[in-house]
This record gives structure tokens, C-alpha cells and sequence, in this order.
């Protein structure tokens, strides 16, 4: 397998930073081309900038996570500006709602989320969003704010295909993790099955979500991202390579400033 690119893997986690030599030969002889690192805070998307800086393969996305909304203050709200301009930053994100886990208070993620949106926007960057037990409300404020020109993905993909058409209507990509390989997820298997080909992303989320067949048995990484583009492989009846290759030219559409120089 070649050409692998995991879209969204927080290498700037304290787990795979400690190794980041290791995981990252590890991913690259499993074929991963390419690893967009993601923030969640300020600190962790200063650290996924500096370490897209020292490695040629790997870009990153800045942005304060739902957890963490209510430590966006306005010197943060400059501070993720300021980071989204450096070199090898590709998106605005991880942002979104969790009321699965409900860190922060619901109207105080919203209000992140909102900020940071308008963020995107005025910078022109995708977004990457991340839903768990909030796709009414993602949805009802994104069409309330108008989805940003640039697009975005709706990572981890956790709702259905109905919800999933929707998203690609206003112009989101699908990103499918490797929770697509556990037995029990038929519905996203159904959703990878209806997603036209050149709005699917493949991703780990490493270090969480390991997929089969190591779930349970070992932390996630980049490496395994082949588990992924394997299963939606299967689903779809085509072969790897394949998902690889369209997965890897949808990223490079959605995260324009890959082809940017550095
Ligand atoms: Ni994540």
C-alpha cells in the first residue's frame, strides 16, 4: 500500500509525541504518505505546528476543541489567528459540539463554535469539525452561520447517511475513522457506501479509536489508517489502492494550501 494520507492524527498528544520518530516510520512503512496533525487547544496546535515544521510530510490545523470552549478567550481567539497564518497550517480545527462528554457548557461551545466558524471564514480556511451526540445543533448552526466557502470535513463521521448527503450538499467532506471497522457500525458502513467517491477522507483520530484488528489490544496510530481505507474498500468493492488514491486527491482539493510551497 502507497499514498496513504491520515487527515486527522494528534501526533501532538504526550502518547505518540513521546515516539514521534517511531510512529511516524511505522505510518510511513505501512505506506502513509501524508498526516495532518490536529489541535485542540492552544498548546496542542502550537505544538502541531511546530511539528508539521520539522517533518516534510506532515501539516497541521489549529482551533480549540468543544472540551476545551470555555478557555476561548479573546487572547486565544488572536493566538489561534495568529497560528492559522504560519506555514504548513491547512485548516481551522478540531472545533464542533460534544454533549456526549459535556466539558464545557453547551452554550459555551456553541459560542466557540460560532467564533471559530467566523475565524474560517475570514481567513478562508476549511473546517474541521467534530460532533459526538450534537448533529442537530452542528447542523442548525452552520446553516444559521452559511457554511464556510472553503468547505470543511466532518471528521470521525458518527451520523447517518441522510445526515452525511446533507453535509456534502453544503459542501462538507465525510472523514471516516476506525470505528468503520468495528462489528456493530453498520450505519457508518452504509454511510461509506452512499458518500459520492471524492467526498470521503480516511483518518485515525490516533491516538483514540484504534480499529480491528488491534482494537482493544493497542493505542491507535497513523499506521493503522490502512484498516480503514481496507474496510471502505470492502464496502465499496474496489481494492485499497484505490480508496488511497481518491482519498488522498480529495485532501488535497478540501486542505488547499497543501500545495502551498514551504
Ligand atoms: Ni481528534
Amino acid at each position: 500500500m502507497q499514498g496513504l494520507f491520515d487527515t486527522h492524527v494528534h501526533l501532538n498528544d504526550q502518547s505518540l509525541i513521546q515516539d514521534i520518530d517511531g510512529v511516524i516510520a511505522r505510518a510511513e512503512a505501512e505506506g502513509v504518505a501524508r498526516m495532518l496533525c490536529v489541535g485542540w487547544d492552544i498548546d496542542s496546535s502550537r505544538r502541531a505546528v511546530e511539528i508539521a515544521s520539522r517533518y516534510r510530510n506532515i501539516w497541521a490545523s489549529v482551533g480549540v476543541h468543544p472540551h476545551d470552549a470555555k478557555s476561548l478567550d479573546a487572547d486565544s481567539m488572536a493566538e489561534i489567528k495568529d497560528l492559522a497564518g504560519k506555514p504548513k497550517v491547512v485548516a481551522l480545527g478540531e472545533i464542533g459540539l460534544d454533549f456526549y462528554r459535556d466539558l464545557s457548557p453547551r452554550p459555551v461551545q456553541e459560542s466557540a463554535f460560532r467564533k471559530q466558524l467566523a475565524i474560517a471564514k475570514e481567513l478562508d480556511l476549511p473546517v474541521i469539525i467534530h460532533d459526538r451526540d450534537a448533529g442537530a445543533d452542528i447542523m442548525r448552526i452552520i446553516l444559521d452561520e452559511g457554511p464556510p466557502a472553503a468547505g470543511g470535513v466532518m471528521h470521525c463521521f458518527s451520523e447517518d447517511a441522510d445526515y452525511a448527503l446533507q453535509a456534502v450538499e453544503l459542501g462538507f467532506y465525510i472523514g471516516i475513522a476506525g470505528p468503520v471497522t468495528f462489528n456493530k457500525s453498520d450505519a457508518l458502513r452504509e454511510v461509506v457506501r452512499k458518500v459520492p467517491e471524492d467526498r470521503l477522507l480516511i483518518e485515525t483520530d490516533a491516538p483514540y479509536l484504534t480499529p480491528e484488528p488491534f482494537r482493544g489490544r493497542k493505542p491507535n496510530e497513523p499506521s493503522f489508517v490502512r484498516f480503514v481505507a481496507e474496510k471502505i474498500a470492502e464496502v465499496r468493492k474496489t481494492d485499497a489502492e484505490t480508496i488511497a488514491k481518491i482519498t488522498d486527491a480529495n485532501a488535497e482539493r478540501l486542505f488547499k494550501r497543501l500545495r502551498n510551497k514551504v
